[in-house]
């Protein structure tokens, strides 16, 4: 208990700003609200400030169209009707929605099987370990080493009971895309519906539910230079839901609940600029992408890529790093805000479940780190970053040559919590 207590501190005491300005380099955790979003959002907050419910007047109507617009921003982008959209708080609750509720619709005809992937996020394991106490059969179909399922593990595993598929389009920590087109196309071939979370695609990726035949699709708004607080889920015309939460007839009846009309304006403003900046951006961040990843590999051995390098999100880099131990690695890399894919547990080092899948011999080196790049993110910023990873790990290596263990020791973390306190 003590132990799991002093990892937390030391989680907590990496989060800190221990410079002033850390480079952000954590895109896929979150995004700033990107300025032109802020200003479209602003006037619901105070003039426009009407219920978009009260319909019997201006102040409401004139709200309740901001929402029209912004549902149809979102439809837009993802090739959908816009009354196919419903509003809720994020990605969490559209999985939620779609993970409970169309499983539950679907008992009753004899479908209590569903398939996922070990490696979803938890907004998606989670509701499915509630379906597993309900009696459901829940399938979690593996990885390969490169992150991606196998087509034919799908295929042995769908059967005519199966209710629901439901298969992230991109990981969150290796940033691999799985063949979301081809995997609706098996799961309707059984008599499935198709679930995907697009919370690190939406806005990124190309995405089409018509072409791709997806039934449920959630997205979130901060993943999108959007507001936090705020997401969607798709559900196609037809597509039976039983609602979690009970109360005024809202959202169709799925999400009640007065919609909060700036976070809504929000996500719909960033959903347009994202989707018209998308392929330059993805371009652009690929260009940055593949120059910090060239530099670290000409000046240091033993980097290594997790997850497929080609079907992967232009942003996203998980890397692991050969004879460094993990905890020194992210307490020393200071001027940059990363994501770490590895924690520590009691008094061992435990890797992420999704590095865990990949990780078929147990042979990746446990210092694993996540680089998401962004809007923001610039060539020079890339440079620094590249540097000091190289400074550190080249550091590390120098001053521990028999370094890259597995153990996570209570001393080596009060070390390094104290040497963090000292700088900040
Ligand atoms: C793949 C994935 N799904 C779901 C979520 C949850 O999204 P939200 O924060 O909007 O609830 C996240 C956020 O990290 C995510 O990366």
């Amino acid at each position: 208990m003590k132990k799991k207590l002093i990892c937390y501190i030391f989680a907590g005491l990496l989060s800190t700003k221990v410079n002033a300005d850390p480079i952000y380099l954590d895109y896929q955790a979150t995004t700033p609200v990107d300025s032109r979003v802020l200003e479209s959002m602003l006037p619901y907050f105070t003039k426009e400030f009407g219920n978009p419910h009260s319909t019997t007047h201006v102040y409401g109507t004139r709200s309740h169209e901001a929402i029209e617009q912004a549902r149809a921003q979102v439809a837009s982008i993802i090739n959908a009707d816009p009354q196919e959209i419903i509003f809720t708080s994020g990605a969490t609750e559209a999985d939620n929605i779609a993970i409970l509720g169309v499983s539950r619709a679907l008992k009753n005809q004899g479908k209590y099987e569903i398939i996922s992937v070990v490696t979803e996020h938890k907004a998606v394991l989670e509701p499915l370990k509630v379906l597993e106490q309900e009696g459901f059969k829940v399938i979690f179909l593996p990885v390969q080493k490169n992150g991606i399922i196998d087509i034919n593990d799908l295929k042995k595993a769908l059967s005519s009971k199966t209710a629901l598929v439901s298969v992230m389009a991109v990981n969150n920590e290796i940033g691999v895309l799985q063949p979301i087109r081809e995997i609706a196309k098996l799961a309707h071939e059984h008599g499935a519906l198709f679930h995907t979370d697009a919370a690190q695609g939406f806005g990124k990726i190309p995405l089409d539910v018509t072409k791709d035949d997806i039934d449920l699709l959630s997205l979130s708004g901060h993943k999108i230079y959007g507001p936090k607080g705020v997401g969607a889920l798709f559900i196609k015309r037809g597509t039976p839901v039983i609602p979690l939460v009970y109360g005024g007839g809202q959202e169709r009846k799925i999400r009640p609940g007065t919609v909060p009309t700036p976070l809504c304006v929000g996500l719909g403003k960033a959903a347009q600029i994202a989707e018209q900046e998308r392929l330059s951006e993805s371009k652009r961040l690929l260009a940055l992408r593949n120059k910090l990843l060239n530099t670290l590999q000409k000046n240091l051995t033993g980097v290594l890529v997790n997850g497929d390098l080609e079907k992967r999100l232009p942003g996203n880099l998980n890397l692991s790093f050969t004879g460094v131990d993990s905890a020194p690695l992210l307490a020393n890399l200071k001027g940059i805000a990363i994501s770490a894919s590895s924690a520590c547990s009691s008094d061992s080092l435990e890797l992420s479940y999704v590095i865990k899948a990949i990780d078929h011999d147990h042979s990746l080196p446990p210092a694993i780190i996540r680089l998401s790049l962004g809007r923001s993110t610039t060539e020079a910023e890339v440079e620094k970053a590249a540097e000091e990873i190289i400074r550190v790990v080249s550091d590390l290596r120098d001053k521990n040559p028999t370094g890259g263990g597995r153990s996570c020791k209570v001393e080596d973390i009060e070390k390094i919590k104290k040497d963090l306190l000292k700088n900040m």
